[in-house]
């Protein structure tokens, strides 16, 4: 089979090398990026009269045949046609004969597969922005059911003190913030034409890339051809940003599998996100939970495999750009998929809030409210830390908890101690006095979920 590029061989490439080297396999994914791209430029090269209007409308129509086949499923794309560009070019010759030909005058495929990379991940971006959203909904609708609910808050995985649980939650749904916005951000430089760049130089034509570029909703173009064909910073950004949530995704699944494990019993996931084991009758295991954590590995992977296909590039385009996709499309279906399944397990869950209120009152997370007390009474919060961690050692002696000791107890261990400590050991209390800016304090959480109900009622309404 010949080649669209063949003019200069003499000999053709054996199959082997042409399967290597080919990218149709996963390009094929840029179909309708493709034929997107073309009906842009052709219309801009027909505005620009370097197409007769017939020549124009021929390509016009062929192309939005291929586009109803596409649909359709019917294009059977080759190996021996190497991309989605010229499996598409080859198909348009087939339709509308030599015509079809002149829709390559002043572009090169490699403005095309950066125009195309574009268009794709432009929508992309937006398909997960809203699925962002909807996680952030999910996380917002159980904590408000739970602004009361308490939990033990950790750091080092060791009790530390009491928090709402809603409190808790809504850590990711402003993690999911930072990410949304990220999205949003990026955008900015994945909506730039550059298509028009040519292969590197520009062209003879005399095209117009603002025109093509307004044609395909673009804000702008590239400055510099040169620069256009061979950025790949915007796919950069794209996996960094789906890196940074998967790492988010999974440590709530961390939280998730730690919450449903006999040792915790906190939440109890939903059937629909469990599975059970082939040997083990009585098992439940949180399986989504764990390959959403699993596949986070995988984001970063596209990540770093990109960073480094580009690190020793000269300009502009070389084949190693090629590689530039399929960990690209990994990322999107992995990073997609992981939210869809976790709104679902976010939603679902049910959460066990006896068992919680005795986690809570099983600990000595109520610590360093007796240290507070001690200290708003004037004793200096060092000495305070001191006088109750002595109180907790004779708790730990006794096999009680704080709330256990006696007010002889107290009293003994320092004269600043009153009869309403107990009011104040009390978790409800503990949590509710927290109520500096942004913790976990009742009123402080209603606020933040007023906050947080806001910026999704913004997105709902535009
Ligand atoms: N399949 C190629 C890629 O994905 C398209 C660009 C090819 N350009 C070239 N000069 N060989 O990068």
């Amino acid at each position: 089979m010949t080649k669209l590029w063949g003019g200069r061989f003499t000999k053709t490439a054996e199959e082997w090398v042409d399967a290597f080297g080919a990218s149709i396999g996963f390009d094929q994914a840029l179909v309708m990026e493709d034929i997107q791209g073309s009906l842009a430029h052709v219309t801009m090269l027909g505005k620009c009269g370097i197409l007769s209007t017939d020549e124009t409308n021929q390509i016009k129509v062929g192309l939005e045949t291929l586009r109803e086949k596409a649909k359709a499923g019917e294009l059977e794309f080759s190996v021996q046609n190497e991309d989605i560009h010229l499996n598409l070019e080859k198909f348009l010759i087939d339709e509308i004969g030599p015509v079809g030909g002149k829709l390559h005058t002043g572009r090169s495929r490699n403005d095309q597969v950066a125009t195309d990379m574009h268009l794709y991940l432009r929508n992309e971006t937006k398909e997960i922005m809203a699925a962002v959203r909807n996680v952030q909904q999910a996380l917002l609708n159980q904590a408000s059911a739970h602004v009361e609910t308490l939990i033990p808050g950790y750091t080092h995985l060791q009790r530390a003190q009491p928090v709402s649980f809603a409190h808790h939650l809504m850590a990711y749904f402003w993690m999911l913030e930072r990410d949304y916005s990220r999205y949003e951000d990026s955008l900015k430089r994945v909506n730039v034409s550059p298509l028009g760049a040519g292969a590197l130089a520009g062209t003879t034509f005399p095209i117009d890339r603002a025109y093509s570029a307004e044609l395909l909703g673009f804000d702008g173009i590239y400055e510099n051809s040169l620069d256009a064909v061979s950025d790949r910073d915007f796919i950069v950004e794209f996996l960094s940003a789906a890196s940074l949530t998967m790492m988010h995704l999974s440590r709530l699944c961390e939280e998730l599998i730690l919450w449903s494990s006999q040792e915790f019993q906190f939440i109890e996931m939903d059937d629909a996100f469990a599975t059970g084991s082939s040997i083990m009758p009585q098992k439940k295991n949180p399986d989504m939970a764990e390959l959403i954590r699993g596949k986070t590995g995988r984001v970063y992977g596209g990540l770093f495999s990109l960073l480094t296909t580009l690190k020793g590039l000269p300009l502009a385009y070389n084949k190693d750009m090629q590689e530039d996709k399929e960990g690209m499309f990994d990322a999107v279906h992995t990073v997609k998929g992981s939210l869809k399944i976790f709104a679902g397990m976010i939603d679902t869950m049910d959460v066990r809030t006896e068992v919680m209120e005795k986690a809570v009152h099983n600990d000595f997370s109520n610590a360093t409210e007796l240290a507070d007390y001690l200290a708003s009474k004037g004793l200096p919060f060092r000495e305070a830390h001191e006088v109750v961690g002595k109180l907790v050692l004779t708790a730990i002696n006794k096999g009680v908890f704080l709330l256990g000791l006696s007010y002889e107890d107290y009293k003994q261990a320092h004269e600043l101690f009153d009869k309403d400590i107990y009011d104040v050991l009390e978790p409800k209390t503990v949590v509710a006095r927290r109520n500096s800016a942004g913790g976990t304090g009742f009123d402080q959480v209603r606020l933040a979920l007023k906050k947080a109900e806001d910026i999704l009622n913004v997105t709902a309404g535009t």
